[in-house]
């Protein structure tokens, strides 16, 4: 059984093809990144135009490339949510009219599910129950994953995202959008030792995050010591350290708090070499087990609508006939009940 699934609730659109016994058979990605550079970040009018755009081709591609005719699609899946209510609504709208014009289901998925379920789409994939770290540009939240679709938020970010920190961060350095991997790449260079960031929140009894005084923190630091290329290096080094720092200490502690011996990393922070590295160690030190979606599938795509539609799909839930969207959705509304 096929489900095609529908990304485009940001600044990339995505569509993939997976099947339950095959797995996944095609995916298809267009990122507008280089679009919204210019403009130091993501425009929400010019990515709902090129999501217009790209949509249908990209749709055409993704039953292509898996040899799939309409015919063959169970269902068509896309993202309902959260993210920007004009790119939201292209993604809906093609979703449901090719639904209805097929004869088939169309079926809503949160984008935050899709993250969280990106690593299912690997060989080496965690049985449940898991902990799981969501770092995106959007998002920051530990997660207790009971049972697939059962998720209870233990922590988030009360201000900044980690992906926003990276980003925000990394303006301040100097480097065009989205920063994050760039910055990652600068802090290659830099020596480690030479500044100390905050670790903000870190003694709190809660598992919740803040990131805006890192920014802060960096804005003051670059002032005061950024001047040359490898102070900048020393300074984004420093950056990357403390937000590493803080997202395995409050998953250490959630960890604890759980039991749990597994932690799933997604959304397009968990991508970050020094993240990975810093849970990795977690997670030896803990006698437990870390794991990661490939790099394609850390950032948005079409991949993880999919997989995130079949297992809706097979819950029965269905998108009505009206072209509706959530721009907020938080995770732990979702419908839990579920047969294994
Ligand atoms: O999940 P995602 O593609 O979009 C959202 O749903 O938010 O995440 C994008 C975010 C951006 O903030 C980007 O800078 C960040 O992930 N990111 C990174 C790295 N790769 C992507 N941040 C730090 N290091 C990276 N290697
Ligand atoms: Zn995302």
């Amino acid at each position: 059984m096929r489900i095609l699934g529908i990304e485009s609730s940001c600044d990339e659109t995505g569509a993939a093809v997976y099947d339950d016994t095959e797995g996944l058979l095609s995916n298809a990605l267009y990122s507008q990144i280089a679009m919204h550079a210019e403009y130091g970040g993501v425009v929400p009018e010019l990515a709902s135009r090129d999501h217009i755009k790209k949509a249908l081709p990209l749709i055409e591609k993704a039953l292509q490339d898996s040899g799939s005719a309409p015919e063959d699609i169970a269902a068509v899946a896309y993202t309902a949510g959260p993210g920007l209510v004009g790119a939201l609504m292209v993604g809906a709208a093609v979703a449901r009219s090719l639904a209805y014009a097929w004869g088939k289901p169309a079926v809503p998925v949160n984008h935050m599910e899709g993250h969280l379920l990106a690593p299912m789409l690997e060989e080496r994939r965690p049985e449940f129950p898991f902990l799981a770290l969501l770092v995106s540009g959007g998002h920051t939240m530990i997660i207790d994953v009971s049972a697939p679709g059962c998720y209870r938020i233990m922590g988030q970010s009360v201000d900044d995202a980690a992906g926003e920190a990276f980003d925000k961060t990394a303006k301040l350095l100097g480097l065009p959008y989205p920063g994050g991997p760039l910055l990652s790449k600068l802090a290659e260079q830099g020596v480690s030792g030479r500044f100390h960031f905050p670790r903000p929140m870190a003694d709190s009894p809660n598992l919740d995050f803040s990131f805006s005084g890192l920014k802060t923190f960096a804005a003051n630091t670059i002032r005061e010591a950024g001047d040359t290329e490898q102070d900048r290096a020393d300074i984004a080094r420093a950056f990357e350290e403390a937000v590493t720092s803080i997202l395995a200490l409050k998953a250490g502690k959630a960890l604890k708090q759980t039991r749990y011996k597994r932690l799933v990393v997604a959304g397009g922070v968990s991508a970050n070499r020094s993240i990975r590295n810093g849970l990795q160690a977690l997670m030896e030190s803990l006698g437990g087990e870390v794991f990661y979606p490939r790099p394609e599938f850390c950032t948005d795509n079409g991949a993880m609508i999919a997989y995130a539609g079949m297992f809706r799909f097979k819950m029965g839930q269905r998108a009505d006939l009206a072209v509706s969207v959530r721009p907020r959705w938080p995770l732990d509304t979702l419908e839990q009940k579920y047969d294994r």
